[in-house]
Order: C-alpha cells, then sequence, then structure tokens
C-alpha cells in the first residue's frame, strides 16, 4: 500500500524534515502549522533544503522542483480530512499530543493510518484516543531528517500488521532504513543515547573538562560524528528534557533523571540550535 496524500501536522524541526522526505515519495503532502507565519517558514526551510541538496548535486533541478511542488500548508486540521496518512510532529508533550489525537480521530477517515513521531511518549495512549488504535503507530525519524538513514518504526500493542507494513513501506520510499521496535520509552536509540548526553552534562556541571573539551572527547577517543553538546544544541534542549522526563517516569532510573543544568538552561529559554543559544551560540 502506498500513500498517495500525506497530512503532516507540526511545523518545527521535524515537521519540515518529514514533510520534504515523504514529498520524494510522490505523494502530495500538506503541512500543517497553528500560525500562517510558521507555514510560511516551513516552505521556506523547505525550499532552502531543496537548494543546498541541488547545489551539493544530490538532486537536480527539476527533481527538487517536482518535490517542492507536491507541497502545500495549511493552518486548518480540517484540511487533512482527505489524506491516507496523517504524520504528527508536534511538540514532545503528552498532553498536547492527545488533544491532537483526539481531533485527528475526528477529521479523517477510519481507515487513515496516522503516526506519531514522537521520541519516548507512549503510542498506545495516543492510539487509544481515536477509533480503530489499530491504525496507530510511531514512525520516528531522526534529526536532520533528510540526511539519516534509519527510522523507527514504532508497534504499540493495539497495532495491526496492515498499519505496521504501511509505515514500514511509506519509510522505505522515503528512502529510510526501518526497524520495527516495540513501544517502549526511548525505543531503541534514545533509551541508549540520552543516558549518555545527560551525563555528559552531569560531568560539565561537575567541572571535569569544557563542553568543547567533552565534544572533543567523544568525537576523537569514539569517533562520533559529533559531541554530546553539539548534539543536545542540534536536538534542542527543551525536546532533550522532555525525552529524559519521560524516560525517568517509565524507568525510575537515575541516569535518566535531568541533570538540573539541562533544566535550568530550557527555563532560561536556551534550547540550542532553535533559539540561537544553549551550550553553544549560533548567529542568526
Ligand atoms: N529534535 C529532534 O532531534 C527530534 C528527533 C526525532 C523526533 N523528535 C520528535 O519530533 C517531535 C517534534 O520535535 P521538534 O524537534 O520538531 O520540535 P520543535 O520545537 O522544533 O517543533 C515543535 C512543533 O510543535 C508545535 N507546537 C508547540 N506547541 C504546540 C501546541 N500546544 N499545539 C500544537 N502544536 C504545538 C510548534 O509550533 C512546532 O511546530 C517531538 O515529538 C520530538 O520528540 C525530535
Amino acid at each position: 500500500m502506498s500513500f498517495q496524500k500525506i497530512g503532516v501536522v507540526g511545523s518545527g524541526i521535524m515537521g519540515s524534515g518529514v514533510t520534504e522526505v515523504a514529498a520524494t515519495t510522490g505523494a502530495s503532502v500538506l503541512v500543517c502549522s497553528r500560525t500562517t507565519e510558521r507555514a510560511d517558514a516551513v516552505l521556506v526551510a523547505i525550499d532552502q533544503s531543496l537548494a543546498r541538496q541541488v547545489e551539493k548535486g544530490k538532486r537536480d533541478v527539476e527533481e527538487a522542483a517536482e518535490v517542492r511542488r507536491r507541497i502545500t500548508a495549511t493552518t486548518e486540521v480540517k484540511d487533512l480530512a482527505e489524506c491516507d496518512f496523517v504524520m504528527e510532529t508536534v511538540v514532545e508533550d503528552l498532553s498536547v499530543k492527545l488533544e491532537l489525537f483526539a481531533t485527528l480521530g475526528s477529521v479523517v477517515a477510519p481507515t487513515t493510518v496516522i503516526a506519531t513521531c514522537t521520541s519516548t511518549l507512549p503510542v498506545i495512549d495516543l492510539a487509544m484516543q481515536v477509533e480503530h488504535p489499530e491504525r496507530v503507530c510511531g514512525v520516528h525519524f531522526f534529526n536532520p531528517v533528510t540526511v539519516m538513514a534509519l527510522v523507527e518504526v514504532v508497534r504499540p500493542i493495539s497495532a495491526s500488521d496492515d498499519t505496521i507494513d504501511a509505515a514500514i513501506d511509506f519509510v522505505r520510499a522515503c528512502g529510510k532504513e526501518p526497524i520495527e521496535v516495540k513501544d517502549q520509552a526511548g525505543f531503541i536509540v534514545n533509551a541508549l543515547l540520552f543516558p549518555y548526553l545527560n551525563n555528559a552534562v552531569r560531568i560539565l556541571e561537575q567541572g571535569v573538562a569544557t563542553r568543547e573539551g567533552i565534544d572533543a572527547a567523544m568525537k576523537g577517543g569514539c569517533g562520533f560524528p559529533m559531541g554530546p553538546f553539539a548534539l543536545l544544541d542540534l536536538v534542542g534542549l527543551d525536546t532533550s528534557l522532555a525525552i529524559l522526563d519521560a524516560l525517568y517516569a517509565e524507568y525510575a532510573d537515575a541516569n535518566f533523571a535531568p541533570v538540573p543544568l539541562l533544566r535550568r538552561m530550557v527555563s532560561a529559554g536556551q534550547l540550542g540550535r532553535k533559539s540561537g543559544a544553549g551550550f553553544y551560540q549560533y548567529p542568526r
């Protein structure tokens, strides 16, 4: 089964990337944002991303224009009514996602597959907001979406095989590698990655080394492409904090308890690249 009309809700870091890769499958894609400013901004971000790919020789001009022609934007969730697949990419906050799923359930057809991009939240809780919860699953892309090969396809206990198969087909059509995973907080990657990122903040707080020193150590000593603080800034400190809170809520393991410095930085609005400042500064 291949999707013809895809809706993407949310126009942040992930919404923009998911919209772009979804359009490469040949489907038309409608991205839904809360404001016209954000909807316009996401289209500009996609234009810039496609232009970069043309510059780097990854796509030719005509192909990039064809992808872009398939993308439109709206501020009305009801405009997603005709979609046969909807991807949710809004903020990592369970109450926001629960409300959105209830709305989506009342807007789209009962056969529409609905997926969440959540990093850690229980997909089953979202599934239970809609009639026919068997058509809900997780499709967890990684950041930056256009670059990262892996997608975790999350199977809540309610999902049908048809839903999981359709999600896997979609991921492959996006040119990505799907890995099926159980609906358990953090799935594979974040369950393993976030104790490491959290402990990096802990040793920074303890004064073991500078942030530059810790980043350089993990690149040079482990062969990682970027250090923990560059990665936290890329993910977003607010999203990282929400991920750690959800992991701690699920496992009550001290490694997941967010280090106070991270929470303080989020309170100060230091969210990483998206706000212009996090562990590093990002001139705008
Ligand atoms: N950032 C990452 O590296 C990453 C990677 C994989 C998955 N995710 C997941 O993707 C989702 C989105 O993350 P992001 O990094 O794009 O976040 P972001 O902060 O860049 O974007 C969040 C989006 O949610 C919208 N939003 C905020 N509050 C809302 C509300 N009350 N109602 C409706 N929409 C609201 C914002 O307008 C924005 O469009 C989260 O579930 C996150 O866990 C993030």
